[in-house]
């Protein structure tokens, strides 16, 4: 039974089951049970020498929740709230309901849930421990108008599944063991396309209709371990993460023509082709030029501006699209949750925004309105916790 498969053993503790026979629902329309691949008890290993949720696949739900530390909590009651909380996420992740769990029937079809935790200066102040020097607001860049109810936070708790009842039941368990220790500051949720929707691994698409994340370091490769985790202190195995809310005009961008669209990425929409290629990965050409001398792809595209000549100023994108309701008459309220993890903010992150606020034809259309930074511990083995290389 392809629903109750055990978790398979994972090296980086991210990487999911798969169904065997997982197209076979995207090539038949019957709809009866006997040909549809269900993946609601697929699971992602949760102990591990990293966290899960950032190496994993990205499922199609996430919600991003970040919690303000009570006056009262000090070094001894963080370790018992991460003690609980990993857990809850130990048992939820794995299709076992949480302690105490009120409603244990929503425990058991994980669909690839993954809780990853992340901090903020304020829970390392409290553990007394010393804060990466990347870790606060980022720089302030021109193009941001930044609403302080999207700002950082204590503690960062990531939740995503494929399935969107499963990601409510394991915040809602998640939070009623934070109650006595923080408040909820904000929470931000985003989806990518559902599951069996298309074949996994295809690239996802924002709400321009782009092809987004062609161009990212890839899991399991040397490029991926030496930037995206930290190598030394309490942050070894662990990782950083940017949350950037960024509202994506759809009434404006309605208004461009396709061919338009395409030269402010450098990208074509049916397929993500560079404007020089013809197939989604082929090298982009910056020195091709059109009859008239111009570059086919637009020095000042999305695409051009992002690409840094410098090999370490690479970051992992793992975004998700958002859609809130409409404000003032407008048709839309949506945009990227554009999530990125690397070693070093400063390093990595912080000059590839510089490029894109000095100059990138996408800011036409889009507006960064929330911005936080996390660090993000790494993974703990079982009977451990996560946060314990600062809190042990
Ligand atoms: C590439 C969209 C914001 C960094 C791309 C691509 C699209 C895209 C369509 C081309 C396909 C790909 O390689 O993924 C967007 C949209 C944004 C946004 C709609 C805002 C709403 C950002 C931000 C950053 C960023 C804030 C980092 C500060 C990159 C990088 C690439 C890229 C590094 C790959 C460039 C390369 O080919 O080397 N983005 N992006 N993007 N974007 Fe963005």
């Amino acid at each position: 039974d392809l629903a109750l498969r055990p978790p398979a053993p994972s090296a980086s503790g991210g990487v999911a089951t798969e169904p065997a026979a997982e197209s076979a629902a995207a090539t038949s329309d019957s709809g009866s049970a006997a040909s549809e691949s269900l993946h609601g008890g697929n699971t992602v290993p949760f102990y591990g020498r990293h966290q899960a949720g950032i190496a994993t696949e990205p499922q199609a739900h996430v919600t991003y929740v970040s919690l303000t530390l009570l006056d009262h909590v000090d070094r001894a009651a963080l370790t018992r709230l991460m003690r609980l909380l990993t857990d809850d996420a130990a048992r939820l992740t794995q299709g076992r309901p949480a302690l105490a769990d009120s409603e244990p029937e929503l425990g058991t079809a994980p669909a690839r849930l993954t809780v990853t935790f992340g901090f903020g200066p304020g829970f390392i102040a409290r553990a007394g421990g010393v804060a990466p020097d990347w870790l606060g607001p980022l720089p302030p860049f021109g193009i941001d108008r930044l609403d302080p109810a999207w700002a950082e936070g204590d503690l960062l708790i990531q939740v995503a599944s494929d399935d969107a009842l499963t990601r409510a039941h394991a915040i809602r368990m998640l939070l009623k063991d934070t109650r006595t220790f923080a408040s909820v500051g904000w929470t931000q949720a985003g989806f990518r396309r559902a599951r069996g929707t298309e074949q996994s691994g295809t690239t996802m698409r924002n709400l321009f209709g782009q092809v987004d994340g062609t161009v990212n370091l890839t899991p399991g490769t040397d490029d991926f371990d030496e930037l995206v985790w930290c190598p030394d202190g309490w942050l070894a195995g662990g990782t950083s993460l940017v949350l950037r809310r960024i509202q994506m005009n759809l009434d404006t961008w309605d208004r461009l023509d396709r061919g338009g669209r395409e030269q402010s990425v450098g990208r074509f929409l049916s397929n993500g082709a560079p404007l020089t290629g013809s197939g989604e990965h082929d090298e982009p050409d910056f020195t091709a030029t059109t009859p008239i001398g111009f570059p086919v792809i637009p020095e000042f595209s999305h695409l051009a501006r992002a690409r840094s000549e410098n090999a370490k100023e690479r970051i992992f994108r793992r975004g998700y699209n958002y859609d809130e309701t409409p404000l003032g008459g407008s048709v839309s309220n949506s945009g990227l949750l554009f999530a990125s993890f690397q070693a070093d903010v400063t390093a990595q992150f912080v000059p590839i925004q510089r490029r894109l606020d000095e100059l990138d034809l996408l800011n036409e259309w889009t507006t960064p309105i929330g911005s936080s930074v996390f660090a993000v511990p790494p993974g703990c083995a079982e009977g451990g916790f996560v946060g314990e290389t600062l809190l042990g």
